[in-house]
């Protein structure tokens, strides 16, 4: 861990506010490989639920990309997992991504027929309990900010509310922004763009980014002969910095899409939010960033994603 990060944060769970949903026999394990497939069901339709419930788009379009994802989460050493089972049924699972100093929650997924049972607050105070042990500094996570419930429940559980983000989505805009030019990440890039994520965020995020560029998706964009920022990718599950806004337009800008449901832009930042939108974007939803621990307030230009 890097030194911006070393201060511990105590953020464990008071045992006397467990709630025990035991009179159900929910017992929780770590997750394993087979359970993608049952995992990933209950994933696309908890999600399902809420979304249609609330007339906004759906997460997933099909169960398929969510026992993608799941299967995906399950065989990382890197990410822990945690599934809720009665009698022996799985009736949900949460994970926590372990890739960088501040952790990152999620997918968390109750199976509908058993929600507001507090089988999701087991499953949440589980993954804290885990992130303490490992000596995580802070946790953080996305919620959808129509979603009383889960707002409710990370509330309790001891999260702040960071940021209001709008998921934005679109057409590429196949933009240019001029003396900020924009290409494919490299890996002798990493250097440099950690650098520019620990002057915004305290912290690197290199594991992912070097995933994100072994995966081709990652983008940096250049100014004066050095990097100011850089994106995983400009969509849900990537996230951006950047030294500047114009920075930012550039990365956003020279997109070939926006994977997922949208790219998430935290709402205060009144300026790009009005460019997207002159630009033609559209606002799909409202979401929450929150976090619990140690949480840096930016400093400069960032785009979170929707887990880490
Ligand atoms: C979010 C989710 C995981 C929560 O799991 P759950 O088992 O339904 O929730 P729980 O019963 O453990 O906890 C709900 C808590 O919110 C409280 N709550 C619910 N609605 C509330 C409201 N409108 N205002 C205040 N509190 C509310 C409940 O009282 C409960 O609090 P308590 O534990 O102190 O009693 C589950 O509902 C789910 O799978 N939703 C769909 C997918 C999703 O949204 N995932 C989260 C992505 S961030």
């Amino acid at each position: 861990m890097v030194s911006s990060v070393t201060k511990q944060h105590q953020y464990g769970i008071d045992p006397l506010n467990c709630k025990e949903s035991d009179s159900m026999n929910v017992v929780l394990r770590d997750g394993r490989p087979d359970d993608a497939e049952r995992c990933g069901v209950i994933c696309f339709e908890a999600f399902k639920a809420i979304s249609d419930q609330h007339n906004f788009p759906r997460d997933f379009p099909a169960p398929e990309p969510a026992i993608g994802l799941l299967t995906h989460l399950l065989s990382r050493k890197d990410v822990y997992s945690v599934v809720a089972e009665i009698d022996d049924r799985v009736i949900g699972s949460n994970f926590l991504w372990e890739t960088a100093s501040i952790a990152g929650v999620g997918p968390i997924t109750v199976d509908p027929s058993v929600q507001n049972s507090a089988i999701g607050r087991r499953l949440m105070q589980d993954v804290l309990e885990r992130a303490q042990r490992q000596g995580f500094a802070g946790v953080r996570l996305v919620q959808a900010a129509y979603h009383n419930r889960s707002l409710s429940l990370y509330t309790k559980l001891g999260f702040d509310t960071r940021e209001i983000l709008s998921a934005i989505q679109g057409a590429a805009l196949g933009l240019e922004i001029v003396g900020h030019p924009v290409r494919p990440a490299k890996k002798e890039d990493l250097e440099g763009c950690n650098k520019v994520c620990e002057r915004i965020h305290g912290f690197d995020r290199g594991q992912e980014l070097v995933d994100a560029i072994e995966q081709g998706t990652a983008t940096v964009v250049e100014r004066e002969g050095r990097i100011a920022g850089y994106a995983t990718a400009i969509g849900f599950l990537g996230y951006a910095v950047a030294e500047n806004n114009e920075d930012l337009k550039a990365l956003i800008g020279a997109a070939k899409e926006f994977p997922g449901p949208g790219f998430l832009l935290p709402t205060r930042n009144s300026e790009l939010l009005r460019w997207c939108l002159q630009n033609g974007l559209r606002v799909v939803m409202p979401m929450t960033l929150m976090s619990i621990g140690l949480y840096n307030e930016p400093r400069g230009a960032f785009l979170p994603s929707v887990i880490y």
